[in-house]
């Protein structure tokens, strides 16, 4: 059973250094574990896409969530896919830029670019949105 999950979380320190070090692992762990998704780095805030069997995304999210490079993680959306969203991206990044906020105030209008008022409800489809446009770093 193909599960997703997508949580918001704070930075502990927002340095790219650190950015490169959590793509590192996730492009050496994921395609072993058979998890794609997609990780956006929002000024100090997380906003991550996991996708996967089940238990290996329920782990990993456990293993995650336990990572002192960041805290206050909170899940926007976890529930049941019958296909995988994004099943190129081993971990694609995607940052703030002018069209990335654009796109990110349509699905939220009243949100002052702020990951932890994303809508629940509208996030999947904020995330096609971004993946529609060139703004991912990938491998
Ligand atoms: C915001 C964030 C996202 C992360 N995403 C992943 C991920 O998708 N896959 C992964 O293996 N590790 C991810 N990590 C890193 C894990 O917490 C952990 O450090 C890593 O999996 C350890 O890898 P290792 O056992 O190969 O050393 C993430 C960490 C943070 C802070």
């Amino acid at each position: 059973m193909l599960t997703r999950i997508i949580y918001v979380s704070r930075a502990l320190s927002p340095m790219p250094l650190e950015i490169k070090d959590i793509l590192l692992a996730s492009r050496k762990n994921n395609p072993v574990l058979g998890i794609t998704g997609a990780l956006c780095f929002l000024d100090s805030n997380y906003l991550q896409y996991l996708e996967g069997e089940a238990s290996t995304v329920n782990a990993l999210y456990q293993k995650i969530e336990k990572d002192p490079r960041h805290s206050h993680s909170k899940i926007l959306v976890h529930d049941q896919i019958s296909q995988r969203a994004y099943p190129k991206w081993s971990m694609a990044l995607l940052t703030w830029n002018e069209e990335t906020k654009a796109i990110y105030r349509l699905f939220n209008p009243d949100s002052a670019l702020d990951a932890y008022a994303t809508d629940p409800a509208s996030v999947p489809s904020l995330l096609e949105a971004w993946a529609r446009t060139p703004n991912w770093m990938t491998l």
